[in-house]
């Protein structure tokens, strides 16, 4: 794959006068078996499986100008941020080989998130993939004669996933519409490790519209990144079962989603959970992301199912917030009981209603 992006990267002159601007919104998205550990060039050591959000997304635009070498500002809800722009940064002096064009532009990216900062949501998914999108967009401006010719007419979602990959992991996922599949599987023909694809035409209607309810414990900043995070697990001794046991779940849940089978759903998708964060309590050093009030949040969603027979589940990324997932058909009595017992449980107060999104939307 990577041959093919090299050899379509484009490696002319930018014309003078070249300048305009892109934007693109993209979701964040959640993900039902994890993905964590991570070998080579951000290459999973475990098939994932996600779910893409719809409100939660960042909102990107660059403006680029032609220029005699690399420029670059970044501004993160307009004010100028160079801390958060860094890793935009790097991915693109890393990827030079791939976006030689880079070079010979200034570009301005301002990017702001629908979701608050201080909500402990990560934003590397929605903002690394919207600002990929805006990337592969200028490209294409200026390959449109030959790729229209070859009957490509905008971003071509599996390139935007793969070099989605290569900035943030996770957010190749972000990319396609309802949910994806991230890294090879003997599970799914076409699966890769190096870029996600979509399994929107192989769920049950079912999950097209699932809602992801995000409760709030706390908005502190993670205390291990998940850069960190994947770097422990190389010394950890459960590793190579987690890896094994991730596969086993990959099939099984793809089964499942096929099928609408919420039981088999709702048992992979709350153990996976619950792995994760075992993985990194086992890491050296260890890491306790979940809080009092995730450990309360978990029982009171149990005890519910238990006495109203309604398939909600939960799972966690890494950090203490409990993303609540049921049907749509669900929505009026879970809704309930977030206000009256689960809210509580929340800092503020605070949750985020989110639903099972179409991926991202061109904005300019
Ligand atoms: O994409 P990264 O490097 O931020 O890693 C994401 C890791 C988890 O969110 C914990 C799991 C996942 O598959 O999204």
């Amino acid at each position: 794959m990577e041959q093919i992006w090299l050899n379509e990267a484009f490696k002319g002159k930018v014309p003078n006068g070249f300048q305009g601007k892109v934007g693109w919104s993209s979701p964040s998205n959640i993900a039902l078996v994890k993905y964590w550990g991570k070998r080579g060039k951000q290459l999973p050591q475990n098939p994932s499986i996600s779910f893409t959000l719809s409100e939660c997304r960042s909102e990107t635009f660059i403006s680029y100008e032609k220029a005699d070498r690399f420029g670059f500002q970044f501004f993160f809800e307009d004010k100028e941020n160079p801390a958060f722009g860094a890793k935009i940064e790097k991915f693109l002096m890393d990827n030079q080989a791939f976006f030689p064009f880079v070079n010979q532009l200034h570009l301005k990216v301002e990017s702001r998130n629908t979701f608050p900062h201080s909500s402990g949501i990560a934003s590397s998914a929605s903002s690394m993939s919207a600002c990929v999108m805006c990337l592969l967009d200028i490209e294409y401006w200026l390959a449109r004669i030959e790729r229209q010719r070859a009957g490509i007419f905008s971003v071509v979602p599996q390139k935007a996933s793969y070099f989605s990959r290569l900035a943030s992991g996770s957010a190749c996922r972000s990319v396609y519409p309802k949910m994806a599949l991230w890294g090879a599987t003997e599970a799914y023909e076409g699966s890769s490790d190096e870029y996600a694809v979509s399994l929107e035409n192989d769920i049950h209607p079912i999950f097209k519209t699932y809602r992801d309810s995000i409760l709030i414990v706390s908005g502190e900043k993670k205390s291990v990144s998940s850069r960190a995070g994947h770097g422990l697990m190389e010394g950890n001794p459960y590793a190579s079962a987690r890896y094994a046991q991730a596969n086993e779940n990959i099939k099984n849940l793809l089964t499942a989603l096929k099928s609408g089978d919420l039981e088999t759903f709702i048992r992979i998708t709350e153990s996976e959970a619950l792995q994760l964060h075992a993985l990194m309590m086992c890491s050296n050093p260890s890491f306790i992301l979940m809080k009092p009030n995730t450990l309360n949040l978990i029982s009171r969603i149990r005890e519910f199912r238990e006495e109203t027979k309604i398939p909600l589940c939960f799972t966690l990324d890494a950090g203490p917030n409990v993303h609540l997932l049921y049907p749509e058909n669900k929505a009026d009595k879970v809704e309930s009981f977030i206000k009256n017992t689960l809210s509580s449980y929340c800092a503020d107060n605070n949750w985020i209603a989110d639903h099972v999104g179409n991926g991202p939307k061109k904005l300019l």
